[in-house]
This record gives C-alpha cells, sequence and structure tokens, in this order.
C-alpha cells in the first residue's frame, strides 16, 4: 500500500521530495489538473498527441506519466504506449487504466538504447531534478529519426497577460487547489516551479544542447503551455 502524505517539494527537487509530493497528489490528481486549468488541460494532451503523431505499431514512451491520462491519449492513435513514472501513488492511482506501466526513474531510465519510435513527457520535465541529464537520457532510448514532444508549463507571450497569469498562478490557484486536491502543498510548488522554469527559448536551447536535432517549440494558450519538438539524428 502507498503511503500518501502532505509534503511538498523544495525548488532544488530532490528525487524523495518530488515521489512523495506526488504520492500524496494522486488521489484527486486529474480532477485537480482539469479544474485549475479550466478544463484546457484535454486540449494541451490533444495537441501533444498530434504533435507526436503516434502511428499504429510504433512503440512510444510517455515518461513522467503519473496516473497514465496522458498514456491513454496517446493510445488512442494505435500506438503501444507505456507509462513510466517513479511515483508509485500516481501509478497505483492509474490502476484502473488499461495501459502498460513501468516503475522508472527520468534520470536513469530502465530502457535500452534506440528502444522506441517517440518519447514524450507531459508536465513532467519540471519536477526533474536534472532537466539535461533526463533529456540525455530520453535521447539515448530513442530509435534513430525518433522524435521528442514536451509538453511543459512555459512563459505567457500576450503582453499584459503574463501579470494577471502569476497572480492567478500564486494567488487563487493555491485557494482552489485546497478546495479540490489531496495534497493542496504541491499547488503552491506548482505556481512556484512553474516561475522559476526557463522560458522556450531558453529551454530550447537546451533541448538542442543535448543533443536532439531540430529543436523547435510552439505556443498553446498564449505561452501558458509549450509544446518543444526534436528528433534524434540518423535512421
Ligand atoms: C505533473 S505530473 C504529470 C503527469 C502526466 N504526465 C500528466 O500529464 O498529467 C509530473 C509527474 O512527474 C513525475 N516525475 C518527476 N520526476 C520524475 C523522475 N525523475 N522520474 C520519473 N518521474 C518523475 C512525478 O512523479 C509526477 O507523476
Amino acid at each position: 500500500m502507498v503511503k500518501t502524505q502532505s509534503v511538498r517539494a523544495s525548488l532544488d527537487k530532490q528525487p524523495h521530495e518530488v515521489a512523495s509530493m506526488f504520492d500524496g497528489v494522486a488521489r484527486r490528481y486529474d480532477l485537480t489538473n482539469t479544474v485549475i486549468s479550466a478544463g484546457q488541460d484535454r486540449y494541451w494532451r490533444w495537441m501533444t498527441r498530434k504533435a507526436i503523431d503516434p502511428r499504429p505499431g510504433e512503440r512510444v514512451l510517455d515518461l513522467a506519466a503519473g496516473t497514465g491520462v496522458s498514456t491513454v491519449e496517446l493510445g488512442r492513435s494505435g500506438a503501444w504506449c507505456v507509462a513510466t513514472d517513479f511515483s508509485q501513488g500516481m501509478l497505483a492511482a492509474g490502476r484502473f487504466r488499461q495501459v502498460p506501466m513501468v516503475a522508472g526513474d527520468a534520470m536513469a531510465l530502465p530502457f535500452a538504447d534506440n528502444s522506441f519510435d517517440a518519447v514524450t513527457i507531459s508536465f513532467g520535465l519540471r519536477n526533474v531534478a536534472d532537466t539535461d541529464l533526463a533529456l540525455r537520457e530520453m535521447l539515448r532510448v530513442t530509435k534513430p529519426g525518433g522524435r521528442l514532444v514536451i509538453c511543459e508549463f512555459s512563459t505567457p507571450v500576450i503582453p499584459g497577460f503574463e501579470t494577471l497569469y502569476m497572480e492567478y498562478l500564486m494567488k487563487a490557484l493555491p485557494r482552489v487547489a485546497r478546495a479540490v486536491s489531496s495534497n493542496p502543498d504541491a499547488y503552491v510548488y506548482l505556481a512556484e516551479s512553474i516561475r522559476a522554469w526557463p522560458d522556450q527559448r531558453q529551454l530550447g536551447r537546451r533541448v538542442a544542447d543535448a543533443g536532439w536535432s531540430g529543436a523547435k517549440w510552439r505556443n498553446l494558450t498564449g505561452g501558458v503551455v509549450a509544446l518543444h519538438r526534436g528528433y534524434k539524428l540518423g535512421g
């Protein structure tokens, strides 16, 4: 049985703190997401699937997949999609979903080199202690010619909107989370970690520096979220 507790990680993202924070969030994770994003989460997942464009017969890794909600969306394509996460609580909360799940750490993936046609990570990379190591691990397990899609919170690009959005993140969101989540403190971490996260250009550079080719991004919902892409040379 997974023990749940009300913890929040600090911004140095110690893996044991992050994993236990998500264990505590797991029970009402999917519902809380939909409430705090005003339903936009479904649109972001749909756009992520379109960007990956998984095809029947392909093998896709959904990294930091949590409850597998993102993996289910990918599986609609007919590709074989596996959910990997290091929070036992998140994986357990998604056990009812008909997707293969493998416990694993993004910084030391339990997969052989060149295993996947595509690798994706939604709202996960920001929580990994070593972003660059995770980007390199994803490259290692991707087949030559394979692709990467990162869906992550980013920096709003509409003038004036950023101030409003930061007010929502830092003040309203923790209050909404208190009403809905099984671990409201985690949503204070969410707000702070979004604020501290690199913007589109900086993350794009890190994706390229990790060895991904053709690194580019597009904004969703005015830059609240960005989809970053790249592919592994060869193939
Ligand atoms: C915000 S949730 C995202 C879940 C899902 N991808 C989604 O879109 O709803 C972030 C997930 O990242 C996972 N995570 C953070 N660091 C990780 C690591 N080093 N290895 C594997 N999973 C990690 C957490 O356990 C958590 O389930």
